[in-house]
């Protein structure tokens, strides 16, 4: 087979990662992603198949893609996700394959997961108490989302890590009980600052808990930590551990400090339109160019010349920003 171009940007950006949300649908309602009710979600028959999947993920791989996250919506709640893992961990090129979940069905999935060739999970929690798990989620499942980490555990999952939204009001009270839940469970807990991606378009730049403060919290109230460097190139985590080498903490400082400028991935949401941003204000239907019986030429196609449009990055501090249409439960994290 004939070697095609990379996914290089004009702004000399390599694109190696792609993110595949499975479904917009969920079980609780974060407040920072979804509205409270009357959501209207994709249609089964919206969704891309397994295959449809896979096909996109070939030809991906042959652009230079080898790592791949799973999301959602919620991704456990599409059926059998198990299934599609194993038909992406069969594509040799393939090296790296993880999943962002709520855990509230993971403790049923994850030896499953594990089995299918799953080795990279984060799980989604705000806070360490059922009460503030319900303040942020409308829903109940604090108990659920424990039970699953720890089925993740004894799965053998390894790296598990905790994605906190941190936002202002309600995430100042975690920040200690966290470092604490890092220090003891080993999982690294990562403090993502709250982005202007909610469904009821109530962001403001004052109510998001930023990076430096929670690190501050952190090191007055437990220890001070240390960076540890090395992180993969375009990860987005600037990554800490406490001074006497017990507990990992990580920070998505999205807002605060933006790392657009290393950014490498690309994203296709559960009805098959390719994203070159989370911000981006256009998409690219890969789900019309394999319904309308294109060949992968054409979908290869398509990913360069949405990579080769890609902004240089996303402009929440600037007056400038316009939120996309789309809210992060479709468009998958
Ligand atoms: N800002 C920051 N993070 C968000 N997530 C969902 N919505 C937002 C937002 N508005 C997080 C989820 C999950 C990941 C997929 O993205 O908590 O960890
Ligand atoms: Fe569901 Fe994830 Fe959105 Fe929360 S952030 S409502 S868990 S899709």
């Amino acid at each position: 087979m004939q070697p095609l171009p990379v996914l290089i940007d004009s702004f000399g950006r390599v694109h190696n990662n792609l993110r595949i949300s499975v479904t917009d649908r969920c079980n609780i309602r974060c407040f920072y992603c979804m509205p409270a009710e009357n959501v209207r979600f994709m249609e089964r028959k919206e969704l891309l198949t397994f295959e449809e999947l896979e096909r996109i993920v070939r030809v991906a791989v042959r652009l230079g893609i080898d790592k791949i996250r799973l999301t959602g919506g919620e991704p456990l709640v599409r059926k059998n996700l198990d299934r599609l893992i194993a038909l992406l961990a069969a594509i040799p090129e393939v090296r790296d394959i993880g999943l962002t979940t709520n855990g509230i069905l993971l403790a049923d999935q994850a030896q499953a997961l594990y089995d299918a060739g799953l080795r990279r999970i984060n799980i989604s929690l705000d806070s360490l108490t059922p009460e503030g798990f319900r303040e942020f989620t409308r829903r109940d499942g604090f108990e659920q989302v424990l039970a699953g980490i720890d089925a993740a555990r004894e799965a053998g999952f390894d790296p598990i890590k905790i994605n906190a939204v941190s936002v202002r009001g309600f995430s100042e009270k975690e920040i200690v009980p966290f470092g604490h839940f890092a220090r003891r469970t080993g999982a690294e807990v990562r403090f993502i600052e709250y982005m202007p991606l909610d469904a009821d378009n109530a962001w403001e730049r004052e109510k998001v808990l930023f990076a430096g403060e929670i690190l501050q919290t952190l090191s007055d109230e437990i220890m001070p930590l240390r960076p540890v460097g090395a992180h993969e190139p375009g990860a987005p985590a600037t990554e800490f551990e406490f001074e006497d080498g017990v507990g990992r903490i990580g920070f998505i400082a999205s807002v605060s400090q933006p790392f657009c400028r290393s950014c490498n991935r690309m994203r296709v949401t559960a009805d098959g339109k390719l994203r070159n941003c989370l911000f981006s204000l256009d998409e690219t239907d890969l789900r019309e160019l394999i319904r309308g019986g294109k060949n992968d030429d054409a979908i290869a196609e398509a990913f360069l010349k949405s990579v080769a449009a890609k902004n240089e990055g996303h402009e929440i501090n600037t007056a400038r920003f316009i939120q996309p249409e789309r809210p992060m439960y479709s468009i998958g994290g």
